[in-house]
């Protein structure tokens, strides 16, 4: 990993997250009216949240799970319900305090929740038996993603789910329309790459030996397009 495009990167999306869009941020993860095109983002966002959650194991209780890039804290208060013990990283303290607010005092599934500002990579955050990253690598250069898959692979025991911005013809249109983000609003740039270059490249990156593609499914919902993949250890 290149350090300096790895934290130059890191810190736009910190500004980003943490000031121009917070309180848009903030909208778009709650129930609130918002507008018909963050409404088809907000649909792909629960749908992709579903399907993350789905590929992890039906029980999670006393299972260690990384929500890496949280944001607002969803996901991570679903693995809590379904029994894991979660901590929730955001480079945003801003969007931190917003997923504490929205954490519930207490899970009926027996998990827990606790949510940190911080480098989602830091090896403070100890070891997982799973670790999700729902659109929070998609800012990356792919030279820098494979590096940070494998640190978390580092100290993961059993999968790795996470989400990338699949490279098609239709979607690169979008991108060069600048159509993926309302205007004003825009985030650091995405970073696409097809399924076919990341697996060879996740197969090929040495510290991901001893990890596998276990499977790889798109979620499309109007301006919404993320593609999950899950790794395991074989
Ligand atoms: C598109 S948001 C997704 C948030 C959340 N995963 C969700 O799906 O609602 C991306 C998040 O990743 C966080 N992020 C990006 N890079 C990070 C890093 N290196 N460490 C911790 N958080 C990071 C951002 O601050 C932002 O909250």
């Amino acid at each position: 990993m290149s350090t300096n495009t790895y934290d130059d990167r890191r810190g736009r999306i910190e500004t980003y997250f943490d000031r121009t869009a917070v309180e848009a941020w903030k909208q778009l993860t709650s129930t609130d009216p918002v507008s018909s095109i963050r409404e088809t983002v907000r649909r792909g966002r629960e749908m992709m949240r579903e399907l993350l959650l789905d590929w992890l194991p039906v029980v999670l209780d006393g299972q260690r799970v990384l929500d890496a890039g949280c944001g607002t804290g969803a996901l991570a208060c679903e693995a809590a319900i379904h029994g894991a013990e979660v901590v929730g990283v955001d480079i945003s303290a801003n969007l931190i305090a917003i997923a504490r607010e929205r954490a519930p005092a207490r899970t009926d599934g027996g998990g827990s929740v606790k949510f940190l500002v911080g480098d989602m990579l830091g090896q403070e955050h100890g070891a997982f038996d799973h670790v999700v990253a729902m659109d929070s690598l998609i800012h990356y250069e792919t030279a820098d993603l494979l590096p940070a898959l494998a640190k978390l692979a580092e100290r993961t025991r059993s999968s790795i789910v996470f989400t990338f911005a699949p490279r098609t013809p239709a979607l690169m249109l979008m991108h060069t329309a600048g159509l993926m983000f309302p205007r004003g609003d825009r985030a650091p740039a995405i970073v696409p790459v097809s399924v076919a270059k990341l697996t060879h490249l996740i197969e090929t990156e040495p510290g991901l030996s001893g990890w596998a593609v276990k499977r790889t499914q798109r979620v499309s919902s109007g301006f919404y397009k993320s593609q999950a993949m899950q790794l395991v250890r074989t």
